[in-house]
Parts: structure tokens; sequence; C-alpha cells
């Protein structure tokens, strides 16, 4: 992350309703949160990449892992989907333990991640790709040149509705907007019914509206599906105004966490991202545009 700036004033004001005191997870009676991260670590030769790091997440909560970059946001997402093995620690999803398995474990546990709509499948129509998904949940085998007919198709229909795309289901995904690619992504995500999404920098790469459009969206899965979501964000207008909570990392540490008003008056926080000379203004009145909007909707 370059140069990151806090929102001010109208930062979190969506989640603002919220006491600003401490943060506790979420929890349902006595239920343990779903997601239960401790002393995680892992090293590439001599740099920690991540180090020791704890938190938790619970079901339905939109949580943002921050920090600048090669803070370890990536290795910590990859450590919980199984690309990585972990050096040290524990991830418990719903009290099972996914360090020492397999990618596709994890996933069959029900920890889903966004993938970019791979090459190969840019021919394919939308609805298709929401069907290979769909097979590829079934474990079936199923070859890139063959289509995928009429297979759990309304099923697919279905997730296109969820995400805005139905009316364009037979379209190439090679055509689509890339905000509508995202939207594709997001549904594909969705085939596996995850009980946590994982998020690596969502709308990279997208225009302001688009980025607030897919968020809001994810943000509607969350409070419909009671889905919990760890996502990476640089865009710090989209972390104040989606986010529940926010994790810091600095160089593998976790400096912090909190909602997001405490984030921003975070002195360690401070430490890490001001000094650029910037100010932060038009990033606090974007934030206060989407507050506006999001609040006007609700
Ligand atoms: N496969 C790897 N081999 C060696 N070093 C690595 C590897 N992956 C990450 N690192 C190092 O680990 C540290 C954390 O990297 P990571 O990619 O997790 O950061 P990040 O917070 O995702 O950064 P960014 O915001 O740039 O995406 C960095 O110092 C990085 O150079
Ligand atoms: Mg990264």
């Amino acid at each position: 992350m370059n140069a990151a700036q806090f929102p001010s004033g109208a930062a979190g004001a969506f989640v603002g309703a919220s006491p600003v005191n401490s943060a506790p997870v979420p929890q349902a009676g006595n239920q343990p949160p779903l997601l239960q991260v401790s002393n995680l670590g892992k090293s590439f030769g001599g740099v920690k990449a991540v180090d020791g790091i704890t938190f938790e997440l619970a079901a339905g909560e939109l949580l943002a892992l921050i920090g600048p970059n090669g803070a370890g946001k990536s290795t910590t997402f990859n450590m919980v989907n199984g690309q990585l093995p972990a050096d040290q620690g524990s991830i418990l999803l719903g009290g099972q333990e996914l360090v020492g398995r397999k990618p596709r474990a994890i996933w069959r546990l029900g920890v889903g991640r966004t993938f970019q709509i791979a090459e190969t499948f840019a021919s394919l129509t939308v609805v298709e790709n929401v069907q290979m998904a769909l097979l590829s949940q079934d474990g079936k085998l199923f070859s890139m040149w063959r289509r995928a007919g009429d297979h759990r198709r309304p099923e697919a229909l279905a997730l296109l509705e969820q995400v805005s795309m139905a009316g364009q289901a037979e379209r190439a995904c090679s055509t689509l907007a890339y905000g509508d690619v995202k939207r594709v992504e997001l549904a594909i995500a969705m085939a596996n019914s995850p009980k946590l999404l994982l998020m690596d920098e969502p709308t990279a790469g997208m225009a302001p509206r688009e980025r607030n459009s897919l968020m809001a969206l994810t943000k509607e899965l969350v409070l419909s599906r009671g889905m919990a979501v760890l996502f990476t964000e640089h865009s710090m207008d989209v972390v104040f105004a989606y986010a529940d909570r926010m994790i810091v990392l600095a160089r593998g540490r976790l400096i912090a966490q909190g909602k997001p008003l405490e984030i921003r008056d975070h002195p360690k926080v401070q430490e890490v991202y001001f000094g650029s000379g910037k100010t932060f203004e038009k990033i606090a009145q974007k934030a206060a545009q989407v507050n506006a909007a999001v609040g006007a909707a609700a």
C-alpha cells in the first residue's frame, strides 16, 4: 500500500453505530467464532512474513486485513486456504484445524476464495462458468472442451441472480465489463456455499463506482447468507465504508485490531501509515458519499 490515508469525520459512519471502546468478535450464544487464528507464523528464508498473529472472525462479519506492501496479508490468506503450509500456529474453522490440510480439503470444509476467471474459461458463457464451478463442487471430472450442458443450470442461474448477472447469463465472459466479471467471480465463489470467503484485493483495478458496487454486493451476501468474509484492500475508502472490523499487519506483526474508528485513531497504525505528507481530505469525502448512499439505501 502506498501511503494510505484514513478518512476523518465521516469515516466509519456506516459502522459507527457500534461503540468504539472495544471490538469483541460478535458471537451467537456460546458459539465460538467461526475462524480462530492463533500464533500463526511463516518465514521465507530469514524473513518472518507472518510473525505469530492471532485474530478471530465471526459468521456474518466482514473483516478487513490491511497493512503496507509486504506486511504479510497474502501470506496469511494463503495459509488459511492451505496453499502455503504454516510454520507455526493454528487455524480453527468451526473448531476444526486447517493447518496441515490440503487446499481442496479446506475448500470442502467451507473456505472459499475469489479466483480470477481463468483465460481458458473466458470463452465460456457466464452461466457455463458458474455451472463449471458447481460441477467441480460435485467432484466431477470435466474436460475443458466439453460444455456444461444443462447440468445444474437452474442453480447457476439462481447464483447469478444473487449477483445481478442473470440477465447476462448467455454472454461470453470475455465480452463482459470488468466490474461484471468480478460479479461472476463472486457467483463462482458462492457455488460451494462457503462459510468463509477470502478475497485478496477484490477491487484492484476497478473504478470507484465499480468498487463500491462490488463491496455493497459482498456486504449483502454476508448479511443474507451469514457468511464471513476476510478481505485485503488497498483503498481505504472501501475499507472504512464496508468493513465491520479491521486487523492491521506491519512487517508480519499484528499491530492493531478493532472497529474502523478505533483503527483510524490508533497510534501504532498512524505511525505505520502517516508521515507521507499527503492529506486525506479526498478519501474522507469519498467515504462520506459512500456512507450516505449506504445509509439512504438501508
Ligand atoms: N514465496 C515467497 N518467497 C519468498 N518471500 C516471500 C514469498 N511470498 C512472500 N514473501 C515475502 O513475505 C513478505 C510478505 O509478503 P506478502 O505477499 O504476504 O505481503 P502483502 O501484505 O500481501 O503485500 P502486498 O500489499 O504487496 O500484496 C514480503 O517480505 C515478501 O517479499
Ligand atoms: Mg498481497
